[in-house]
């Protein structure tokens, strides 16, 4: 791997244990402003201390970011529909290289939709994305979105046949869902790091803890959540335990309690 690379994956992934808190943030490319995620600036202040890396697109870093030096930019390069149209899953790449290194971004963000009408066109974006990324060392990160189809999100063989094209199109790590117990054949199966989103808002705090560390256990390294941590009325409480069951190997119960003191 080149230095440039290895660099900006270490602002991604800590380069103390290689695990990563991501806070995805790039949702309203395609849903606009949806609960929690009404004002990014907000958020983004909120939270951009407790997080290693941000993800969103070029419109909120452009307006609603305050660079600190220190959090990682993940830049989401693929979009162009919304939930308004007829297919969220027709997307086509809607930022170049040029736009993220301008950006000084650690990485860039396409989803692929596999086992969709659109599943060549989507990953052909992803390699496109790759191959302009290779002269630059800019890290790929690809995301495996389910579209509408909700049901593939829990199930490991999709999960699993998502994460390992996504790497073999050249991904440099690769985000998806959680699977359940059979979570270690996807992230065996894949030869780059694989996050986990969250996912709708979940009932509880518990069910977020118990997912992130079941994924941890399971090889995930580490997460890119989104609507878990800024639904969430006590988003720093949810941010610091997450963090904490990422970075220190923390029990459910404690990041209960880490998200308890927070309150
Ligand atoms: C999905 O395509 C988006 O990239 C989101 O970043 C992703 O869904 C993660 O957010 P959440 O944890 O809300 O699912």
């Amino acid at each position: 791997m080149g230095i440039g690379k290895a660099n900006r994956l270490a602002r991604v992934f800590r380069p103390t244990d290689g695990f990563s808190v991501m806070l995805a943030l790039d949702h309203g490319y395609a849903l606009g402003p949806i609960k929690g995620l009404e004002r990014p600036a907000e958020v983004i202040k909120t939270l951009q201390d407790h997080v290693d890396a941000l993800m969103a697109t070029r419109g909120v870093f452009n307006n609603c970011f305050t660079p600190d030096g220190r959090a990682g930019i993940v830049l989401r390069v693929s979009g162009a529909v919304t939930i308004a149209g007829p297919d969220l899953t027709n997307e086509s790449l809607t930022a170049t290289i040029d736009d993220a290194l301008r950006l000084a971004a650690d990485a860039v963000a396409s989803s692929i939709f596999v086992g969709t009408d659109n599943e060549r066109e989507s990953i052909k974006n992803l390699a496109r994305l790759v191959s302009a990324c290779a002269p630059y060392d800019m890290p790929v990160l690809a995301v495996t979105a389910v579209g509408k189809d909700r049901e593939k999100q829990f199930d490991s063989r999709y999960l699993a046949l998502a994460c390992r094209v996504a790497a073999e199109h050249g991904a440099d790590m690769v985000k998806t869902y959680f699977s359940g117990d059979s979570f270690e054949t996807v992230t065996r199966s894949c030869p780059v790091p694989i996050i986990i989103a969250g996912g709708p808002k979940l009932e509880t705090e518990v069910d977020v803890f118990r997912m992130a560390r079941a994924a941890m256990d399971q090889g995930a390294r580490g997460i890119d959540m989104g609507r878990n941590v800024w639904q969430n009325a006590n988003p720093v409480g949810m941010i610091k335990a997450l963090d904490a069951i990422v970075h220190d190997g923390a029990s459910v119960d404690d990041a209960v309690a880490i998200f308890n003191e927070v309150r």
